[in-house]
C-alpha cells in the first residue's frame, strides 16, 4: 500500500489554454511538449492513515502542507485521492510527501511533475495495475486530476496530448524518445512573485477574450506543423511554430476579462535579446513562456554554454535551469 514515483515537468511548444469540458479537463487542441530533466517531483504516497496529508518540499528545504481548497489544484490533490480509492477499491487516509528539484516559489510550473509522479504513485500504492500498466489510461487519469500539462508527462522525451471529445479520446502518445534530439531548454529564473491569476482560473476565462476564437481556428494545423518539426528535427520551424504559438497564447491571456498578465518587463527584454541572438549572431535559439514571467530559451547542446552565458550576464536573471529531453513517468518503488 505504499508507492513512489517520479515525474518530470515538460515545456509545451503547441500549448494547451482552455478547455473543451471543465470536469473532464478536455483541451481545445492537441498540444505537444519535452519532459524538463532539472525539474522533477518525487513522490510517495501510502494508504492506511487515519486522514489523508500532504507535503511538500523542494531543492532549498521549504516544506509546505497542502490544504484542502475547493476549486483549485490543491483541492484537487484531496479530490485525486478519494478517485485513486474508489476507483481502485480500497480505503484508508494517504499519507503524501513530495519533493521537487528546484525551488518551489521560482514560478516554474511545478504542477505537471507534482500531478503526474502523484497520480502513478498514488495509483500504484492501491496496486491498480489496470492504470499503472497502461500509459494511456494514466494520462487519462493524471488529466483528471486537474492538469493537462501533467498529463503529456505520462510518456518518455517529446510527447502530446490528442485532442478529444470524450474521456476516452484525450490521452497521451509519444512523439519521439528523449534521446531522439539533443535539445537544451535553458529556464531563466526571474524574481518569484506569486500568479494572480492561477492557470486553472486563466482556462476558464480563456473564453472571455475575443481572440480565442482566432487561437482555435489559428492551431488547427499547428500540432502537426510541431509534431513534424520535431520528428524531423528542423530547429527553424520548431522555433517560428513555439515563438508564434506563446505568444499567440499570451495575446488571449492579456485579453481575458479581467486580463491575465504574466510577462514581466524582463521577459520581454529577453524576448528581444533572443531574437537578436538568432538573427544578428545566427545562435539557433528560441523562447517560450508557461503561465508565468520564465523565459524558457530552447538550445541545441552546441550552443546552449554560450547562451547559458548570455543569460547568466542579464541582470534580471536569478539564476538558469538546464534542462535536456527526460524520460517520463516512473514507479520507482512498490511495496
Ligand atoms: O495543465 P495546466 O493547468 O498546468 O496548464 C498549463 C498551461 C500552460 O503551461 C500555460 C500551457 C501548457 O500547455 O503547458
Amino acid at each position: 500500500m505504499k508507492a513512489t514515483a517520479t515525474a518530470p515537468a515538460n515545456i509545451a511548444f503547441i500549448k494547451y489554454w482552455g478547455r473543451l469540458n471543465h470536469d473532464l479537463f478536455l483541451p481545445l487542441t492537441t498540444t505537444n511538449s519535452m519532459n524538463l530533466s532539472a525539474c522533477t517531483a518525487t513522490t510517495t504516497i501510502e494508504f492506511g492513515a487515519k486522514t489523508d496529508s500532504i507535503v511538500i518540499s523542494d531543492s532549498e528545504g521549504n516544506a509546505k502542507e497542502i490544504k484542502n481548497v475547493a476549486g483549485e489544484k490543491d483541492g484537487m490533490l484531496f479530490k485525486t485521492l478519494d478517485r485513486i480509492r474508489e476507483r481502485s477499491g480500497i480505503k484508508g487516509g494517504a499519507t503524501v510527501t513530495s519533493e521537487l528539484s528546484f525551488p518551489m516559489g521560482a514560478g516554474i510550473a511545478s504542477s505537471a511533475a507534482g500531478m503526474a509522479a502523484f497520480v502513478a504513485a498514488g495509483y500504484a500504492a492501491a496496486g491498480n495495475k489496470k492504470v499503472t500498466e497502461d500509459l494511456e489510461e494514466l494520462s487519462r487519469e493524471i488529466r483528471l486530476s486537474g492538469s493537462v500539462s501533467a498529463a503529456r508527462s505520462s510518456h518518455d522525451g517529446f510527447t502530446e496530448h490528442l485532442f478529444g471529445m470524450s474521456n476516452e479520446d484525450a490521452y497521451t502518445v509519444q512523439i519521439a524518445s528523449e534521446d531522439h534530439w539533443d535539445l537544451v531548454d535553458l529556464v531563466a529564473v526571474l524574481s518569484p512573485e506569486e500568479k494572480k491569476i492561477s492557470s486553472s482560473l486563466g482556462h476558464r476565462l480563456a473564453d472571455s477574450s475575443p481572440f480565442m476564437q482566432a487561437r482555435i481556428e489559428y492551431l488547427k494545423d499547428k500540432p502537426d506543423l510541431a509534431r513534424k518539426a520535431i520528428l524531423d528535427k528542423d530547429f527553424e520551424s520548431l522555433a517560428t511554430l513555439s515563438e508564434i504559438d506563446t505568444i499567440n497564447m499570451h495575446a488571449v491571456m492579456m485579453t481575458s476579462n479581467p486580463p491575465a498578465f504574466y510577462f514581466a518587463p524582463a521577459s520581454i527584454d529577453i524576448i528581444k535579446a533572443v531574437t537578436d541572438w538568432r538573427e544578428s549572431d545566427g545562435i539557433p535559439v528560441f523562447y517560450t513562456f508557461d503561465a508565468g514571467p520564465n523565459p524558457h530559451v530552447i538550445t541545441t547542446s552546441k550552443s546552449a554554454p554560450e547562451v547559458l552565458k548570455r543569460l547568466q550576464a542579464h541582470p534580471e536573471v536569478q539564476f538558469v535551469l538546464e534542462n535536456i529531453p527526460a524520460p517520463g513517468v516512473r514507479i520507482t518503488d512498490n511495496e
